[in-house]
């Protein structure tokens, strides 16, 4: 109806005699309007006058209804196939009628409804920007058709919603629109690579149509973004043992830009040290870090290297992190121990406490790694104290002796606290220096020496020598004697020591009968500050030699003279005459007397007893036998020379003559009172000297013993002691020390025997005389006196018994 309406509105007679406007896709047979009508004809006359329609355009669209008289549509009608964008579509026809033959013209006015969308060209759009396009930045986009004209033509564009992009419409010079997209924010490829936006543009018919674009926008890639790691601090702990080639950490840095953007190659620092690179490797592609040297906790505890991830891009951007290394301590070092003052010597009576060395003890390891004790064993007189940090003093802990040790080596042991623990060693020496602390030292008690009498002057007796266990001059040893007397006369005048070895010059000729024995002390000091001595005693025996002769004291004789002796003749057999007595002022064997008959008148009236030079008669004396008979004694001594002397004894036979001296042994026999005094005397005599002798005798013993013990360097010398063959002589000998000596007794027999034994060295006659008492003594004893003996006393001029004795 609305149609009809408008065609009403739009009737008018300009140009064409009809004019009808009807909307376009009018469907078929639709009422245009009565043609038959408005032309003033009669329905039934239409028909009749054959009326038609004909199309200029050349389509028919419309047909006459004849019946009714109707233009109806006879074809769809699209305004826009027909008229295109022109704002009006008017379809002329020509309608014909027939008898007769009129022609009017008749316009159809095509009316446009919104029968189009509008429409994009492509219904996808791809646009690539790159991320750094600044905003502002516009991109022209495909218009829209819309082929509806007037207000059913495109009106407007609308984007689906988006923070980067806007919309724009752009008013080309021939009115059409043109959308723009503006970029507003800039894009980030790495944020969105491919946004998708939705284009639509919108006509302004009602219902409004549109039609819609996809706009596919890639961001292309720019290379705005640098490889990040993904720790910027990493930390790693390797065992400074840890195996060359290790693997230890995996550096890993992204980049999030694309392609070679993207691409990460892994580098050390530039400014990294040339020591790291040399230790440590990194892979550029995987990041992966290897050891390459070998690591050291003593010289570098941690590393800390700066790597770089740089990408490809144009230009390349890079990122960087730090690897931090610990290097964990391995016991891989041993201690060191280092003087810190050289060891300086050490006197031997230093206290306690003295500084030797200082010691410093290090071990580059760390923590118990580097703990270090040092020890030194527990036998040496040393200790370690420990001062300020890893130093210790060497200093003395005990009694030093130089002459036990002089040196130490101390071995200093030094130990970590590493698990295995590590060990070294140093050796110090120490040296010890002397103090006069030791005298000098005699190897024996006391010396003894014997000397022939008669000696030269000027010879060495004897040296003595003593040791003295310091060093340098503390045992630099001088030898003096210290002056005493022998016999009111200083030793010195008997007596020289050569001060440097101790050898001892007799400075006399000895003579046996006035000096039988002497002692010397001879002192030895050394030179140390202050000086030490010590004292020893030297005996010095004067050996008798057969150098006087026997001299007769009974007859006494003027020189020269004869002895008058008188028996009566009625002398029996064995009747004593006279009794010859003499002394030699030697000793021993040397004063061992005989008595020979040389020269008789009869030598059948008279002997001479050979050991008591008893002259006894050896028959009885006869009228024939002459009244004066002359005997020629002679008196010998045993020594080597023999030496003699000869007595000459005149006896005179006298008759009647009253025996003056009666038979001696009887005599002696017979207690008379004289005698008996005597006897008493000489037991009190015998008494005391053997009390005296047996202590004397003790006390030599006793020294004896002692020399024995020590008896390699005893100092004897023998002056003839050629020809000396008998080691094991059974002897002993007798001195008398206390005062000058007064006779010496050797004896040879059965020692075992209690028996004792006297002896005169003198006349029997003289019962005053001294005695010698000779005592068995201990086999012990016994043994060490013939050692001393048999050292001593030359062979030859002993003639005495002897006997083989085997002491066990
Ligand atoms: C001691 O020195 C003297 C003189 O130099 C020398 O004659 C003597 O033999 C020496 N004695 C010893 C035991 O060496
Ligand atoms: C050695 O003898 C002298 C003199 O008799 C004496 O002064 C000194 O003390 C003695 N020395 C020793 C060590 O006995």
């Amino acid at each position: 109806m609305q149609w009809l309406l408008c065609f009403c509105l739009s009737w008018n007679k300009t140009g064409a005699e009809i004019r009808y406007t009807v909307p376009e896709e009018l469907s078929l047979g639709s009422v245009v309007g009565n043609i038959a009508k408005d032309l003033g004809l009669e329905v039934s006359e239409i028909s009749f006058r054959e009326m038609r329609i004909a199309s200029v355009a050349g389509k028919q669209y419309f047909s006459v209804d004849l019946g009714k008289g109707e233009l109806v549509v006879s074809d769809r009608i699209d305004r826009e196939s027909h008229c295109g964008q022109s704002a009006s579509c008017l379809l002329p026809l020509e309608v014909i009628i027939e008898n007769p033959l009129q022609l009017h013209r008749v316009e159809v006015d095509i009316q446009d409804i919104n029968d189009n969308a509008p429409h994009f060209q492509s219904s996808e759009r791809t646009l690539k920007i790159a991320e750094s396009t600044a905003p502002g930045m516009r991109f022209s986009l495909e218009s829209a058709q819309d082929p509806d004209v007037g207000d059913n033509s495109l009106k407007s564009y609308t984007l689906s919603k988006n923070e980067h992009f806007s919309l724009e419409i752009k008013d080309q010079d021939d009115g059409r629109k043109v959308p723009e997209l503006c970029l507003e924010k800039a894009l980030d490829r790495e944020n969105k690579a491919r946004h998708q936006l939705l284009l639509t543009a919108l006509d302004g018919g009602s219902p409004v149509r549109s039609g819609t674009s996809q706009i596919i926008i890639i961001v292309l890639d720019n290379n705005d973004n640098n490889p990040i790691f993904k720790h910027p601090l990493n930390k790693v702990s390797l065992n400074e043992n840890t195996p060359q080639g290790t693997s230890f950490l995996k550096v890993e840095a992204n980049d999030l830009d694309d392609g070679p953007n993207g691409e990460i190659e892994y580098s050390f620092g530039d400014h990294t040290a040339q020591s790291v690179k040399a230790l440590f490797e990194i892979d550029p592609k995987t990041g992966e870090m290897y050891l390459k040297g070998t690591l050291d906790y003593e010289s570098t505890p941690s590393y800390r290297i700066e790597i770089i991830a740089q990408d490809k891009g144009m230009p390349e951007m890079e990122g960087q992190c730090n690897v931090q290394i610990d290097v964990i301590d391995v016991n891989d070092n041993s201690p060191q121990i280092s003087l810190t003052s050289k060891p300086s010597p050490v006197r031997e009576n230093a206290p306690k406490g003295t500084v030797v060395a200082l010691i410093s003890a290090r071990d580059p390891d760390s923590g118990d790694n580097g703990k270090v004790t040092l020890q030194i064993p527990p036998s040496y007189p040393f200790t370690l104290e420990p001062s300020i940090s890893s130093h210790y003093a060497l200093v003395t802990n005990g009694v030093l002796d130089r002459e036990t040790f002089p040196e130490y080596s101390i071995e200093i042991t030094a130990t970590d606290a590493g698990s295995p623990p590590l060990t070294s060693k140093k050796t110090i020496p120490v040296r010890i220096l002397d103090v006069n602390d030791n005298p000098p030292r005699f190897p024996d008690t006391a010396y003894t020496v014997y000397v022939n009498e008669n000696n030269t002057p000027g010879y060495i007796i004897c040296s003595v020598s003593a040791l003295d266990m310091d060093f340098g001059d503390n045992a630099k040893i001088s030898y003096s004697i210290l002056d005493s007397k022998v016999q009111d006369v200083s030793v010195s005048s008997y007596i020289y020591i050569n001060s440097d070895n101790g050898s001892i010059y007799s400075m006399h000729s000895f003579d046996y009968e006035k000096l039988k024995v002497f002692q010397i002390q001879v002192q030895a000091k050394d030179r140390g500050s202050p000086s030490l001595s010590s004292n020893v005693t030297v005996h010095v025996f004067i050996l008798d030699q057969n150098d006087n002769a026997p001299a007769v004291i009974y007859p006494s004789t003027v020189m020269g003279s004869v002895s008058h002796q008188k028996m009566p003749r009625s002398a029996k057999a064995g009747h004593l005459t006279t009794k010859i007595s003499a002394v030699d002022a030697d000793s021993g064997h040397n004063a061992w007397i005989s008595y020979r008959l040389v020269e008789a008148t009869d030598s059948s009236l008279f002997s001479v007893n050979l050991y008591t030079g008893e002259v006894r008669t050896k028959r009885a004396v006869s009228e024939q036998d002459d009244s004066s008979q002359r005997l020629l004694i002679e008196i010998q001594d045993n020594g080597e020379p023999v030496q003699s002397a000869t007595v000459t004894v005149n006896i005179l036979l006298e008759d009647g003559l009253h025996e003056p001296i009666s038979d001696f042994r009887q005599k002696t026999a017979e207690p008379s009172k004289r005698n008996s005094k005597i006897t008493f005397y000489l037991i009190i005599s015998l008494a005391s000297v053997s009390v005296l002798s047996l202590l004397t005798f003790l006390i030599l013993v006793v020294k004896c013993v002692r020399n024995s013990r020590s008896s390699s360097s005893c100092c004897i010398r023998r002056a003839d002691s050629d020809g000396y063959k008998n080691p094991n002589r059974n002897l002993q000998l007798q001195l008398n020390t206390d005062g000058p000596i007064k006779y010496v007794e050797v004896l040879g027999g059965d020692m075992l025997s209690q028996s004792q034994s006297f002896r005169s060295c003198l006349s029997p006659v003289s019962e005053f005389s001294d005695f010698t008492l000779v005592k068995p003594s201990s086999t012990t004893d016994f043994q060490d006196m013939i050692n001393v003996l048999d050292a001593s006393l030359p062979d030859s001029t002993w003639t005495f018994e002897s006997q083989q004795v085997s002491i066990d």
